[in-house]
């Protein structure tokens, strides 16, 4: 069992990561809720027939009254009208606040999953079991939860960590390869601000095999990695802005397609690329670096070019929320493992922007 704890005074918790573990959550979960009656899953259409029947038998051993709530899977549904459904599903099944929400999923169930317990009632416990490599590595760990408005990604949504992360790698398996990889982007992006280890680490890995192999420690790196960085900064005003290394470029890029050609990982890869391509040209960075992150994505067939021009950017950039009054802060390297916060004004961006005209 590896577990990693994220130090954050009464809102302090671990996240267990190990094979196995879907199973053994129920004994886990009562032993954090030992008051609790009900328990609320919310999971997708895609991981509620997999693993839903194993974890409410988990939960129901400890007995607890279980309900699975299974929204239609898709970025697209992380929006107001699945949140009503949920809250509906929660009142429906008599949830006190002395009971939970687990979310059961990828990214999308674990932000709405999560936002649904930060608000209903105003606040129950919430429990996290990411089923994808992003949300093990990224979205589950350090409390954002949100759903997405038509105007934008994650508008709506707040900070509320949850009592406790169960990460299972075993889970990994059932996971389209498009998906598998789309998580990597992110694990990649751990290596290029944080740690030049974990990125010879993921150099050296031959193939997905490897990988699966190798999911439990990889996994324990990261949120490690994600864990320090939230404990100093949790509400995101300062150094948590470089977990979002590759994302304002990436967001461009997946926005720009309308959220339907590449997804969030596959935009991140592109994304750091891109700028790290551009830092390198203006002596920010030591050359060489772009194309060793390219390298890596291309092992793991991830995209690394996207037929943009700089004014697609610049429109898509301009209504990413990172973009605070005049300015924006970009994320950049000095090297592999090592970061820093540009501040740019929104005017200088296009120096960060490929091909610049
Ligand atoms: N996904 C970036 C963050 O949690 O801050």
């Amino acid at each position: 069992m590896r577990i990693v704890h994220v130090e954050l005074g009464q809102k302090s918790y671990n996240i267990e990561i190990e094979r196995g573990l879907l199973e053994q959550a129920g004994q886990k979960i009562r032993a954090l809720l030992p008051r609790a009656e009900k328990a609320a899953v919310i999971t997708d259409s895609n991981v509620g027939p997999l693993y839903a029947s194993i974890l409410r038998q988990a939960l129901e051993k400890e007995g607890l009254s279980v309900t699975v709530l299974t929204f239609q899977a898709g970025e697209e549904r992380k929006n107001l009208v699945t949140l009503g459904t949920l809250y509906d599903g929660l009142a429906a099944a008599g949830l006190t606040r002395s009971d939970m929400v687990i979310a059961l999923g990828g990214g999308v169930t674990g932000d709405m999953g999560g936002l649904a317990a930060a608000t209903f009632l105003r606040g129950i416990a919430f429990i996290q079991i990411p089923t994808s490599l992003l949300a093990a590595v990224d979205s589950s760990v350090g409390g954002k939860v949100a759903i997405d408005l038509k105007s934008g990604k994650n508008l709506v949504g707040a900070f509320y960590q949850p009592k406790a992360v169960f990460i299972d790698p075993d889970l990994l398996k059932t996971l389209p390869v498009r998906y598998l990889h789309d998580g990597l982007a992110e694990v990649i992006k751990y290596g290029c601000i944080l740690d030049r280890e974990l990125f010879s680490q993921l150099e050296r890995l031959r193939d997905d095999r490897d990988l699966l192999e190798q999911a439990d420690g990889i996994i324990e790196t990261c949120c490690a990695l994600k864990a320090r960085i939230v404990e100093k900064d949790e509400f995101d005003t300062g150094e948590r802005m470089l977990l979002n290394f590759g994302h304002t470029l990436g967001h461009a890029v997946e926005k720009t397609f309308h959220f339907d050609t590449f997804s969030h990982g596959e935009g991140v890869g592109i994304g750091m690329v891109l700028i790290t391509g551009r830092s390198e040209a203006l002596g920010l960075t030591e050359p060489g670096t772009a194309d060793k992150i390219k390298a890596l994505l291309q092992k793991f067939l991830l995209p690394v070019t996207v037929a943009m021009k700089p004014e697609d950017f610049l429109k898509a950039v301009a209504l990413d929320k990172k973009k605070r009054g005049s300015s924006l802060t970009l994320v950049l390297l000095k090297t592999i493992g090592e970061s820093f916060l540009q501040k740019t004004e929104f005017s200088g961006l296009e120096d960060y922007l490929p091909e610049k005209t």
